[in-house]
Order: C-alpha cells, then sequence, then structure tokens
C-alpha cells in the first residue's frame, strides 16, 4: 500500500484506505488508485504507466518521466520500493528525492546511476541545505537492484537525516547546531578555519516527494563515457510502492506556516497518531544501525565529498572530524 499518515493533508489516510478497498473489490484499477492518491505525474503524464499494482517511470528518446507527491510533510519517513532499469541502462539516471520549493529549497536525493548490462549501478546521495548542494556521496551495493525490489528511504526529523536501503542506513546527517565548536588543533592546514561556524542543518521546509528518470549520458556512467543506447529504450524504473510517514502539511497553509512548523515541530502526536519518527530514540542511530553504517561504509563507498580535496581545499564545516 502506498499511504500518507499524519495530519492535515488533503487525502487523510482512511480515505486511501476505503478507495483502495473498493477498487480491490471491483478488481480493476488497483494498482493505479493506491498510487494516484499519492503522487501525480509531474512531466510527461504519458511516461507514467500502470503495469497492474506496479507503476513504472519511462524514458525513450522522447522523453523521461516523473512523479510528486500530491501533499508536502515536515519530518516523516519517505520510501519506495524500486526495482531499477534492467540490462543496458548506461547514461541513464533515477531519482527518488525529497525537495522543498524555492531558492533556498531543502532536497535529500537518491540517484541511481544506471551501467552497462553486468556493471554496477552507483547510487549517488546529496543534500541541499538553504539552496546549496555539492554534498555527493556514492556506494555500489550489496545486490543487483535491476533484480527485484529494494526499499529506499530517508528519515528525516529535528536531529539527522538518514538515508537508508533495506533498512540499513548508508547515510547520517546530523543536526550538529547545538554542538560545542571546538577547534581541530592536530590540523595543520587550513580546514580548521571552517569549524568557526557550526555546520547547517534543513530548517523547518515542508518537503514534497519526487521521482524522475531522465537521460544523464553526459556525466552519470563511468563519467560520461558510456552514452544511452537508444536501441534498448523503453527504460522502465518500477516500483511497487511509494509510502511517506510523516507530518503532512495542511494543504490550505503556505510553505512558511508558523502553526504548521509548530505542529509538525513540536508535537509527538498529530491527528492521526504517534509521531514516532520525533521520538528521541529517533533522534540518533541505535548501536546496531550504527554498525550497519560503517559496514556500509566501509565495504560500499566508493566516493565522499568530505574527503575530495581537489574540490574542497576547505573541508565543509559538517565533514569535520570524519
Ligand atoms: C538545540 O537546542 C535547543 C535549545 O536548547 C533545543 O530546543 C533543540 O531541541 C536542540 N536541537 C537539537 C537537534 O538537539
Ligand atoms: C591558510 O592558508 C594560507 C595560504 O593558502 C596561508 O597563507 C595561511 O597562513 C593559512 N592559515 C593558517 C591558519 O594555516
Ligand atoms: C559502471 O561499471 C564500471 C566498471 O565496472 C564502474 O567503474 C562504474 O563505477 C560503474 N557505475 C557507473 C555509474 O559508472
Ligand atoms: C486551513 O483550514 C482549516 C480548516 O479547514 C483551518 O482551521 C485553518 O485555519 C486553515 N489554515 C490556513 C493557514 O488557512
Amino acid at each position: 500500500m502506498a499511504l500518507w499518515n499524519g495530519g492535515g493533508g488533503a487525502f487523510p489516510a482512511a480515505a486511501v484506505l476505503v478507495a483502495a478497498a473498493v477498487a480491490a473489490l471491483l478488481g480493476a484499477g488497483v494498482g493505479a488508485t493506491k498510487f494516484d492518491d499519492v503522487v501525480q505525474p509531474s512531466w510527461a503524464n504519458d511516461h507514467m504507466v500502470y503495469d497492474g499494482d506496479l507503476l513504472k517511470l519511462r524514458l525513450d528518446a522522447n522523453s523521461g518521466g516523473g512523479f510528486v507527491s500530491r501533499s508536502k510533510f515536515l519530518y516523516g519517513k519517505a520510501s519506495a520500493d524500486l526495482k531499477l532499469v534492467p540490462g543496458d541502462s548506461a547514461g541513464v539516471v533515477t531519482a527518488f528525492y525529497l525537495s522543498s520549493a524555492g531558492d533556498k529549497h531543502n532536497e535529500f536525493d537518491f540517484e541511481f546511476l544506471g551501467n552497462v548490462t553486468g556493471e554496477p549501478y552507483l547510487v549517488q546521495t546529496n543534500l541541499y541545505i538553504d539552496g546549496v548542494g555539492n554534498r555527493e556521496q556514492r556506494i555500489d551495493l550489496w545486490f543487483d537492484p535491476t533484480a527485484d525490489f529494494h526499499t529506499y528511504a530517508v528519515l528525516w526529523n529535528p536531529s539527522q537525516v538518514v538515508f537508508m536501503v533495506d533498512d540499513t542506513p548508508i547515510r547520517v546527517y546530523e543536526n550538529r547546531q547545538n554542538a560545542t565548536v571546538h577547534g581541530h588543533h592536530h590540523r595543520s592546514n587550513n580546514a580548521t578555519t571552517s569549524t568557526a561556524s557550526p555546520p547547517p542543518f534543513p530548517g523547518p521546509q515542508p518537503m514534497a516527494v519526487y521521482s524522475s528518470i531522465w537521460n544523464a549520458d553526459d556525466w552519470a556512467t563511468q563519467g560520461g563515457r558510456v552514452k544511452t543506447d537508444w536501441s534498448h529504450a523503453p527504460f522502465e524504473a518500477t516500483f511497487r510502492e511509494v509510502r511517506v510517514d510523516g507530518c503532512a502539511w495542511a494543504a490550505n497553509a503556505t510553505d512558511g506556516d508558523a502553526g504548521e512548523v509548530r505542529r509538525c515541530s513540536e508535537t509527538s502526536w498529530g491527528k492521526e497518531g504517534r509521531y514516532w519518527w520525533k521520538e528521541k530514540e529517533m533522534s540518533e542511530l541505535s548501536v546496531h544501525q550504527s554498525h550497519q553504517l560503517v559496514w556500509a561504509r566501509a565495504h560500499h563507498l566508493v566516493y565522499d565529498y568530505c574527503v575530495d580535496t581537489d574540490r574542497f581545499p576547505v573541508q565543509p564545516p559538517e565533514c569535520a572530524g570524519r
């Protein structure tokens, strides 16, 4: 099931459940119904395709495609059960991401970079804070992401942003705005200058959930050397589920609405129940999750902007101590 959970949204969870149940009884349109209540095409409507219970985004020589959630949310968890383009997907990028609106937007990205048949995808993650990105990390995966569905998720609360693959954290961005700023005496280079101000953290802007597929053969695969082979089009990424468990932003509120910020930031309960993603145990990784993160990064990290001194002679403040 694809569901929104949380108060204030245009599509209360109960209504979604009823709609899906009716469609199931009629034995038709189940897939369309369960996704339609949560997402809508964001461009090239005919490149978002229903196939039974599944939703596909299609790239061909004419266009890519994408969807956007019908509601926004502030804090929570968004996930997709996704099977990536099989076979030759060189040049093709599929993205699943959360984004707020405007010049100073925040954004949390998963970008799946395709490859030639038999060669591994890369998963690039990035965070934009107040309109500034350049925080790329890349991992390869411990499974073939084209063979079956896997769950890609972002958890976001006032303490951390966590990127997860099948519940294994692969990246954590902590809120260290309250942390005491220490000098790094052991460093001899100018990286210390960046620790003067605490690292930024995404503020309380409501996010929508997006996905898209497009041609990025100028950079995506093996540094842009391998181009999209259009004889293998259409390229299709397949969704089994898109889920958002978050504090749904009131449909009639502006993005800056102080009442909505307060409702979603300060309370642990909403109209539809507990805001579990803001509970104390969600403010940091569990010991088990910390071990998983260490494992994932030790074995699967292939790029980290934090240690890319060519790009960043001065280490970004959030990278200090890494
Ligand atoms: C930062 O400190 C303020 C004031 O003490 C507190 O309300 C807030 O929860 C803290 N934030 C984090 C992420 O710890
Ligand atoms: C920082 O680097 C500049 C040259 O890039 C150098 O002149 C300066 O002394 C350095 N400052 C510190 C505190 O290391
Ligand atoms: C594609 O495969 C090549 C060769 O194994 C590898 O170097 C590269 O990282 C893979 N992924 C992408 C997105 O280029
Ligand atoms: C939105 O609508 C609800 C009820 O329909 C109302 O209570 C609330 O004040 C409205 N909020 C805004 C920002 O207009």
